[in-house]
């Protein structure tokens, strides 16, 4: 195994779930990640879908004790290279591109690369990868999906992520070809809108337990 692979692997086994972050406003980064360590949840993925997420990663990486920045939704090169500058100490794609893997090569910050079919799985494995986001794992057709590809394609990892909640994560995390998986309901818009930060840390210590 890669010291990338080993590097994306240690993150990825903190905790059962990633909270997967869409931040408007920068400022809440610090109190919501501080929620989200307070419950257990090291390792955060604060998605590049708005203007604040780089300043969000930023103050992450720099305020929060204890939390593992990395930064998701990259789509291309640019991205990667700005969320890397920004301090992630890992990257999350929805799906992959031949730009990515250029990109991702050039670096020591791992990349945990989006895939939902076989093929995309085999190309890449070619590529050296081990370790994969399963995207979008409810819709793409849920844990008896990815249960079907653990035979087939032993040896790779998914963190499954979309449509994951309370509910649902154990179907997942019980698969043998699952380190993680990851989910927004753990940070709920409600939620980071009024400053429930306590309320924040009841739902990462809930996902938190899910370990075992
Ligand atoms: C992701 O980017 O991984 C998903 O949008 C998270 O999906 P969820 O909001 O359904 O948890």
């Amino acid at each position: 195994m890669s010291a990338k692979t080993d590097k994306l692997l240690s993150i990825l086994k903190l905790q059962p779930v990633v909270p997967v972050l869409v931040i408007d406003d920068a400022a809440t980064a610090v109190p919501l990640a501080r929620a989200l360590v307070a419950g257990g949840l090291k390792a955060i993925e604060i998605t590049l879908r708005t203007q604040a997420a780089l300043d969000a990663i930023r103050a992450v990486a720099a305020e929060v004790e204890g939390a593992v920045a990395g930064a998701g939704t990259i789509l291309n090169a640019a991205q990667f290279e700005q969320a890397v500058e920004a301090g992630s100490q890992f990257i999350v794609s929805p799906g992959t591109t031949q730009e990515l893997i250029e990109v991702a090569n050039d670096h020591e910050v791992p990349l945990l690369p989006g895939a939902a079919t076989a093929s995309e799985v085999m190309g890449l494995r070619e590529e050296g990868y081990q370790v994969m986001k399963f995207f979008p794992a409810e819709q793409a057709g849920g844990a008896a999906y990815l249960k079907s590809l653990s035979s087939p394609l032993a040896g790779t990892l998914f963190c499954p992520t979309g449509g994951i909640s309370l509910g649902n994560a154990r179907d997942y995390l019980s698969l043998p070809n699952v380190v993680c998986v990851g989910g927004s309901w753990v940070a709920p818009k409600e939620l980071v809108a009024k400053g429930d930060w306590a309320g924040i840390t009841k739902l990462a210590a809930e996902a938190y337990a899910l370990k075992g």
